[in-house]
């Protein structure tokens, strides 16, 4: 499943054009490579280390958060999400014309296959490039979205994409660098968000002692985006789900709290089971808001 286009990619030591190479011989690997012969190398994974010079101090997600997220998001629960997210992403496609999509902070990848195969279907000329810092998240992505370029690189430094280059930029419960999101994209490109909307999880929140994920303000995600984007639209999505123990454990931890949180001690009081409640399942609402925002300047 090849993307159609190279991805456009700057090199994160020179800045100068970076292409797809494919070193054959007796070691045999993909690599990307400049005009001044910086080079890097794709991971027996898949995914291309750009990670250069000292990065942002952050505590990168545990592999077994890293799989406690793929477990999740595989049973298919915050699948409205995933299609509303598409759909944002797809109205910006134009039948058979080129585009190139940006998922920033893409963890294992789950959001992006379900937007590319809604893509292909209205465009088989597409490019995508996913990021994140993870190199957990990425050893999944590159194996779910083997068409994308998926790259180890902090979202705070100056991205290895080219400038004006992407029709959309993705971005999933993802921190957000505004000045570079508005640099890679086109005049005419759009930015989707996903953030929690108040009382995202909140019966979780109660049940394992996490603190209620704070909502993110429409005004404070505007302010978030400093003078670089104004918002378009918003949609929200509200998915009333019924979990078991194991599947409510492993969304407890696959977000901040996995973190400060032991996974069996959630999953162990998870588990207490009420005898005169012989249903094991219970109801954990999530909310979500989808904000779409255009770059400020002269857009179409
Ligand atoms: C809550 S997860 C969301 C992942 C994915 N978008 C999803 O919804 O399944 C946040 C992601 O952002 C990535 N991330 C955090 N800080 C980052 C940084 N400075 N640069 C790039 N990615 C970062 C994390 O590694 C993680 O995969
Ligand atoms: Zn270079």
């Amino acid at each position: 499943m090849p993307s159609s286009a190279p991805p456009p990619l700057r090199c994160p030591l020179c800045g100068d054009h970076l292409k797809v190479a494919n070193i054959t011989g007796e070691a045999a690997h993909r690599s990307l490579i400049c005009g001044a012969a910086h080079s890097f190398d794709a991971a027996r994974q898949g995914y291309f280390n750009l990670l250069v010079g000292k990065g942002t101090v952050f505590e990168a997600d545990s592999a077994d958060m890293v799989a406690a997220r793929f477990n999740f998001l595989a049973a298919g629960h915050y699948r409205p999400l995933a299609d509303a997210v598409s759909a944002a992403v797809v109205a910006r496609v134009l039948p058979g014309s080129p585009f190139t999509v940006l998922d920033s902070g893409t963890g294992t990848g789950h959001y992006l296959r379900i937007v590319l195969d809604d893509v292909r279907r209205v465009t088989g000329e597409y490019t995508a490039v996913a990021l994140d810092i993870s190199k957990f998240a990425l050893r999944r992505s590159a194996r779910l979205n083997p068409e994308a370029v998926n790259l180890a690189c902090d979202v705070w430094q100056q991205l290895p994409v080219a400038d004006a280059a992407v029709d959309v930029v993705t971005v999933i419960f993802a921190p957000r660098n505004a000045a570079e999101f508005a640099r890679v994209l086109r005049p005419d490109g759009r930015l989707v968000v996903v953030t929690p909307r108040a009382g995202h999880l909140g019966s979780l929140a109660t049940r394992t002692g996490m603190l209620a994920i704070e909502d993110e303000k429409d005004a404070r995600l505007a302010e978030s985006l400093g003078g670089h984007f104004v918002p378009e639209s918003s949609r929200d999505v509200d998915i009333h789900m019924r979990l078991t123990p194991g599947e409510m454990a492993d969304l407890a931890f696959m977000g901040p709290a996995g973190h400060h949180l032991d996974r069996a001690a959630i999953a162990a009081r998870l588990d207490r089971r009420d005898p005169d409640k012989p249903d094991p399942t219970s109801a954990v609402d999530a909310l979500f808001r989808i904000t779409v925002f255009r770059p400020v300047g002269p857009a179409a």
